[in-house]
């Protein structure tokens, strides 16, 4: 690049720094000796930096290190961006120097949209180490340049924590690797808060925010968070080696603590995806065999569209053992991947699975009472539960809205089974009605089919830690 054009842009950049609106309140440490570190505060969209003043406070009550904080606000439209934020973050550095801090750790620290501004920024630049709060990395832990921490409210009803597990699954695997993956880039779970407890400010009405009602008090919340965020700084930035044990000893239980909260969610999200096949297909289709699923192997094929509208499931029989094929599509919300607010969950699970009477007649066995789609759904409903901790099971019961299995849709050709979506919707609680395409054993061209459209476990589990605990 030219120089000229070179300087011209670092003016324009240095103007636009220059008139921005973003300015930082510098909150003094309340120790007077040890490491001393600053948190730079990144508010959420549309929110103000004093909301943070109190979070900071409780902070600096929690920890050993001589903690400064400055609250960065006055984003444009109070909506922290990319094109602000050097200028803010500079402006914290340049306040914070001014009001006698001397040592140059400062660790970025946002909200919501402020942690996701963050989260970016904090890959080149002075920042030190950057804590996410409400919000999670768009990329890879492991590659993050700086350490970070993440916490996750379990009750969020706008980042949903089955969003965020995704990060925790990373560390998991990092951290098979490398012990130092909980220290360095720790995913936490933050018992029984929501989405707004990372702040103090007058209660926004919920319906407007999504989020969901909480476990704990707001004191108890803050309490909880600033502990986790000082094990983490203390960790990472402090000199005495007794604290940074301490710290690293802390952060080893919290990491078991939140696999307690995590776990679940994986375990569903398992069932949908294993290589190429749908571990799910292979267990209803076990549930349909019954009595005889000892005899009964199953292999599964998750296909695309078109393939799976063509496939057709198969059976096999040899010396009173049982072979079968069968495919599955699963159909996620469009753009979840990109959009938290969204079920993570699949939105259906289309199934062609050999019906219990093909299985039936194969062992020359009577063919029996066909099982329907709908009780699939109610299998997928008691996976998640069992799968599920005390906590959240006792908080589905005393305030979620339940779950109905409504009867199936029966379909009477694969056409009409393949253009009809499974049906759900929400009142004050979640339907689900399947849709079903059963044929006999003697049909021509369709022999002994159990097509089902169903709820996967994993979207059970959604309903049941996320979605039910909302109001409606
Ligand atoms: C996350 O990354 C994807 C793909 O790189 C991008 O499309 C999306 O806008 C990013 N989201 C955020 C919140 O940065
Ligand atoms: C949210 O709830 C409050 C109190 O119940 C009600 O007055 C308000 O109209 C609701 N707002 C929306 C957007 O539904
Ligand atoms: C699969 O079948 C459905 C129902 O007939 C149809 O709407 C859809 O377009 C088909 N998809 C493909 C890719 O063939
Ligand atoms: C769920 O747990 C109950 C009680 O422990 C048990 O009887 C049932 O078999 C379990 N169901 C599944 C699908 O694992």
């Amino acid at each position: 690049m030219f120089p000229f054009l070179q300087k011209l842009l670092w003016f324009m950049a240095t103007f636009a720094a220059a008139s921005a609106a973003v300015t930082s309140e510098i909150i003094q440490p309340i120790r007077q000796s040890g490491d001393e570190v600053a948190l730079i505060f990144v508010p959420g969209a549309f929110q103000r930096g004093q909301y943070y003043r109190e979070i900071a406070r409780v902070i600096q009550e929690a920890s050993q290190l001589r903690v400064w904080a400055a609250l960065t606000d006055g984003y444009d439209s109070n909506y922290p961006n990319p094109r602000q934020l050097p200028g803010a973050v500079e402006g914290a550095i340049k306040g914070l120097k001014q009001a006698g801090m001397i040592s140059e750790t400062y660790i970025g620290i946002g909200h919501s949209r402020g942690g996701v501004v963050i989260g970016s920024y904090g890959r080149s630049s002075q920042l030190k180490a950057v804590v996410l709060m409400g919000a999670f990395l768009n990329s890879t832990l492991k590659d993050y340049p700086i350490p970070i921490l993440t916490l996750a409210a379990e009750l969020d009803g706008r980042v949903r924590i089955t969003r965020v597990v995704n990060d925790f699954e990373e560390l998991l695997d990092d951290a098979s690797q490398s012990k130092d993956a909980i220290f360095r880039t720790p995913v936490i779970n933050v018992q029984g808060t929501n989405h707004l407890q990372f702040e103090t400010r007058s209660p926004i009405p919920r319906n407007i925010t999504l989020d969901i009602k909480s476990d704990v008090t707001d004191a108890e919340a803050l309490k909880t968070i600033a502990h986790y965020v000082n094990s983490f700084i203390t960790s990472t930035f402090s000199t005495d080696a007794t604290q940074v044990k301490d710290a690293q000893e802390q952060l080893k239980d919290d990491f078991t603590d939140s696999r307690k909260r995590f776990q679940p969610i994986l375990d569903m999200k398992a069932l949908e995806e294993n290589g190429d096949s749908c571990p799910w297909a292979i267990i209803v289709q076990q549930y349909f065999a019954g009595k005889f699923a000892d005899v009964v192997v199953v292999n599964n094929d998750i296909l695309e569209l078109p393939e799976f509208n063509k496939s057709k499931p198969s059976l096999r029989e040899d010396k009173g053992k049982i072979e079968i094929d069968n495919t599955a599509f699963i159909e996620f919300e469009e753009g979840y991947e990109y959009n938290f607010l969204e079920p993570q969950s699949p939105k259906e699970i289309r199934l062609k699975l050999k019906s219990k009477a093909a299985i039936n007649d194969a062992l020359c066995q009577a063919p029996g009472k066909e099982p329907s789609c709908r009780s699939l759904n109610e299998l997928a409903m008691e996976y998640a539960l069992n799968s599920s901790n005390g906590y959240a099971v006792d908080r589905y019961n005393l305030r979620g809205r339940p779950i109905f299995f409504e009867d199936d849709i029966m379909t009477s050709s694969e056409n009409e089974w393949l253009s009809t979506p499974l049906n759900m919707w929400e009142d004050d609680g979640l339907h689900v009605q399947a849709v079903a395409l059963v044929t006999s054993i003697n049909s021509p061209k369709l022999e002994g089919m159990h097509y089902c459209k169903v709820m996967a476990p994993y979207r059970a589990l959604e309903w049941i830690i996320i979605d039910s605990l909302r109001d409606y």
